[in-house]
């Protein structure tokens, strides 16, 4: 097993299906009434979030304390963060205090590599930058085996903001390596070229949604993010959801056993509508609970347990 999962690209196809495996066993948990297991009992799991978070940061924290570990949580608003102190002594600190893993979010692409340096647990990147939110890649993959049965060979349209997406990025190395096809859907200027080719040779770029649609399994949309945009990327906001937010009359275009994904949070009314996002097919409230178990195998498996 790997130490640390820092990129969907730590993971090879037997690694990730093992996880998602693993994933399926916490499920099950769910159901019962005790939900807890005692596997990392005396274990120390560090939440380091220098960005905000709903699903993420409540996710990791219910998954080590449904596997009985300790659970720090550590919010840079209202710490030394504000004071100055650096990453690097925020992270020796945590070491002193004998964290085994150290879950991390922050603004900066590539935070959670430098951590892996300075301190000896396991480091779980929860969102770095634009770059990389690996644990959502696992819990959307987890999501579509379970509504479709399968990931080799299937279709999935990532529409919208690809350029500041970390979920599109991570999403699009984890799909590939499992054998699922991606097509990166969205204005020409949200979609960097070299960024596609770079993640993935195999994978497609349109920038029609209309015509993807019918031959999709999944469509996953994903949030415009206006707090990373320096530039405007479309003339307005009623033009992109005009070209590429998903309604009721595009959703229909859709096969018949397709699902509609969304990592959260949405921009209701923008590149999703209320009635899709709230429809039969979405599975955007599923990807929240699947986020706790797929967390809770990756800190089993990170931690050392056997699956
Ligand atoms: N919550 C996801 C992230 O932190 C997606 C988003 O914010 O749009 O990357
Ligand atoms: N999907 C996701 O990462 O949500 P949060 O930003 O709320 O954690």
């Amino acid at each position: 097993m790997i130490k640390h999962l820092r990129s969907a690209a730590d993971l090879d196809a037997p690694t990730a299906t093992l996880i998602l495996d693993t994933a399926g066993e916490m499920a099950a948990l769910a159901g019962r009434e005790v939900k807890k297991l005692p596997t990392l009992r005396g274990r120390t799991v560090v939440n380091l979030f220098y960005e905000d978070s709903t699903r993420t940061r409540i996710s990791f924290e219910a998954a080590a304390k449904r596997l009985s570990a300790d659970v720090i949580n550590f919010s840079a608003k209202g710490s030394s963060v504000s004071k100055g102190e650096s990453l690097k002594d925020t992270a020796l600190t945590l070491q002193a205090m004998g964290a085994d893993a150290v879950v991390i979010r922050h603004p900066a692409s590539g935070a959670p590599h430098r951590l892996a340096q300075w301190v000896d647990g396991s480091v779980v990147n929860a969102g770095d930058g634009t770059h990389e939110h690996p644990t959502q890649a696992l819990l959307d993959a987890y999501t579509m085996r379970s509504r479709l049965g399968r990931l080799d060979g299937l279709k999935v349209a990532i529409v919208g903001d690809v350029l500041h997406s970390r979920v599109a990025r991570s999403n699009v190395l984890l799909l590939t390596t499992l054998g699922a096809q991606v097509t990166l859907v969205g204005p020409p200027t949200l979609i960097p070229l070299n960024v596609a080719a770079a993640l993935s040779p195999k994978t497609k770029v349109s920038y029609d949604l209309d015509s993807v649609l019918p031959d999709m399994d999944v469509v996953m949309m994903l949030r415009v993010q206006t707090e990373r945009m320096q530039d405007s990327y479309f003339p307005s906001a009623r033009e992109y959801s005009r070209r590429y937010g998903l309604d009721l009359a595009r959703m229909r275009k859709l096969p018949e056993h397709a699902i509609v994904m969304h990592p959260g949070p949405m921009n209701r009314g923008m590149e999703i509508t209320p009635e899709v996002a709230d429809s039969s097919r979405s599975t955007i409230v599923e990807q929240v609970a699947n986020g706790v178990s797929a967390r809770m195998a990756v800190l089993y498996l990170l931690l050392g347990g056997k699956a």
